[in-house]
């Protein structure tokens, strides 16, 4: 009986808590885990191992974009699967090279390398950048090899990246790091045009960093970094591993800057979304970077293997074809008007920002207790930044999923506030002033009118 329920995919909650349980015995003690086991997922939605449905506004870390079992992706997954999962990267296969043209198409840029991972593309771009200026300085004795990176910036857990990775609780446990690296303070032109000079390798940069609790670049920072890049042959780096591919309502983040050619960066790491959930990843860069590597130099045996790249070319043609782009920014815009109201109601909400569907709400207080009161209403954000709510969901999501979130958020807030309060009760005026800064690139006449109120009531 047990074998024919695990087979039918059905789990008992018997079933459940013995999987926890293996885990928390055998697992290395690394993430802190609610006790709910999720089985399957549909859409938008995941199941427990009870069958209740819970609101998935997380997307695995921005890695759901289509949701979950979205039909054209299980039907590349079956028809790849029974053809060739892995070949290895000594051969070719039929799908890099048209996902690599699709991603130059994207992009702008010229050439890719396949990876795992965010963190393995990250890998790759830092050598690249490195080799790049070792041969652009030719014999000299001390080649450009400094990496300058932002504070409150997320590039992974590997020690390259977590080199570049600025919070101290990521980094600080595995000192010593890979030298040579400096931090920039966050959209601070001096700062960077100080810190910028011809030891200098590359910059890396997240448009929108996403770890870091949902903060954008500004233009006049990303021209700058861009402007000196150039003046130093340094390589100006986009990771656009969780901000890329469709989630702020372009194919780049990066775009809303690299207006012209002359503006787009040298080297762009991609990997979360991109295979629907298939570890994929890749670091793609502009002719003069990519020449730097020959045969040999670099490699991965999983990378870019024909199943994963079969479905990444599939998951950009149904971002294609089903407009979900467009989609990013409607329902972005729905999202943040909607939070915009719960904030005029509750004074807990300094913030909301963002871009298309990624957005983050900062919080006065502790951001914990509200995720795990949304899991009680069986919705699933995350906290980052300890008071940053982060929604980052299917890019498919529909207005009726909005209206079902916007509800199980306002609850989950009222319930999990230290003090719930209303902003301004009837008669009494507010106790302290707060400004609730709304994103810029929602600008609809009803969101004007909210942003206004909500300035005008709470300031
Ligand atoms: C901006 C950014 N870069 C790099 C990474 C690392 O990616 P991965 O976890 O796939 O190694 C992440 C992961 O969250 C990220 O958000």
């Amino acid at each position: 009986m047990k074998r024919a329920s695990s087979q039918s995919g059905k789990s008992t909650s018997a079933q459940a808590a013995s999987a926890i349980r293996a885990e928390e015995r055998h697992l290395m003690n690394t993430y802190k885990r609610p006790p709910v086991l999720f089985t399957r997922g549909k859409g938008c939605y995941l199941y427990d191992s009870t069958g209740r449905a819970y609101l998935d506004f997380l997307g695995g870390i921005a890695v759901n974009a289509l949701g979950h079992a979205h039909p054209r992706v299980v039907a590349a997954i079956r028809r790849e699967a029974s053809r060739a999962i892995h070949i290895s990267n000594l051969y070719h296969n039929p799908y890099q090279g048209p996902l690599a043209a699709k991603l130059a198409k994207w992009s702008g840029l010229d050439r890719v390398f396949f990876t795992n991972s965010g963190t393995e593309a990250i890998e790759g771009a830092m050598k690249l950048a490195r080799l790049h200026a070792r041969k652009a300085a030719g014999s000299a004795q001390h080649p450009p090899h400094k990496f300058l990176a932002l504070e409150n910036s997320f590039h992974g857990r590997t020690f390259g990246a977590v080199s570049i990775t600025s919070t101290a609780k990521y980094r600080e446990p595995f000192a010593p790091l890979v030298p040579g690296v400096e931090f920039v303070r966050f959209n601070d032109l001096h700062d960077l045009a100080v810190k910028f000079d011809s030891s200098v390798c590359a910059i890396i940069v997240e448009t929108v960093q996403g770890e870091g609790g949902i903060h954008r670049v500004s233009e006049a920072f990303y021209k700058l970094a861009r402007q000196l890049a150039t003046r130093y042959g340094a390589a100006l780096i986009a990771d656009e591993i969780q901000c890329g591919l469709g989630r702020t309502g372009r194919p780049f983040a990066y775009q809303k800057f690299a207006t012209a050619p002359d503006l787009l960066p040298d080297i762009v790491t991609v990997a979360k979304p991109i295979a629907g959930g298939l570890p994929l990843g890749a670091f793609l860069a502009r002719e003069e970077f990519a020449q730097a590597f020959s045969p040999g130099i670099h490699g991965t045996t999983f990378g870019g293997g024909p199943l994963v790249c079969a479905v990444a070319l599939e998951v950009l043609s149904i971002i294609e074809d089903e407009k979900l782009m467009e989609n990013a920014c409607e329902r972005g815009e729905e999202i943040c008007v909607g939070l915009a109201e719960i904030a005029l109601r509750y004074d807990p909400i300094r913030e909301i920002r963002g871009e298309g569907l990624m957005i983050g709400v900062e919080l006065a207080h502790d951001g914990a207790p509200a995720v795990d009161a949304a899991l009680a209403e069986r919705l699933l954000i995350n906290c980052t930044h300890d008071r940053t709510l982060r929604l980052l969901p299917a890019l498919n999501i529909t207005p009726r999923h909005v209206a079902e979130f916007l509800g199980k958020m306002e609850r989950a807030l009222i319930k999990s506030l230290p003090r719930p309060q209303l902003a301004h009760p009837p008669g009494i005026s507010p106790a302290k002033s707060q400004n609730v800064v709304l994103p810029s690139v929602v600008s609809t006449p009803g969101h004007r009118a909210l942003a206004a109120a909500a300035h005008a009531e709470k300031g």
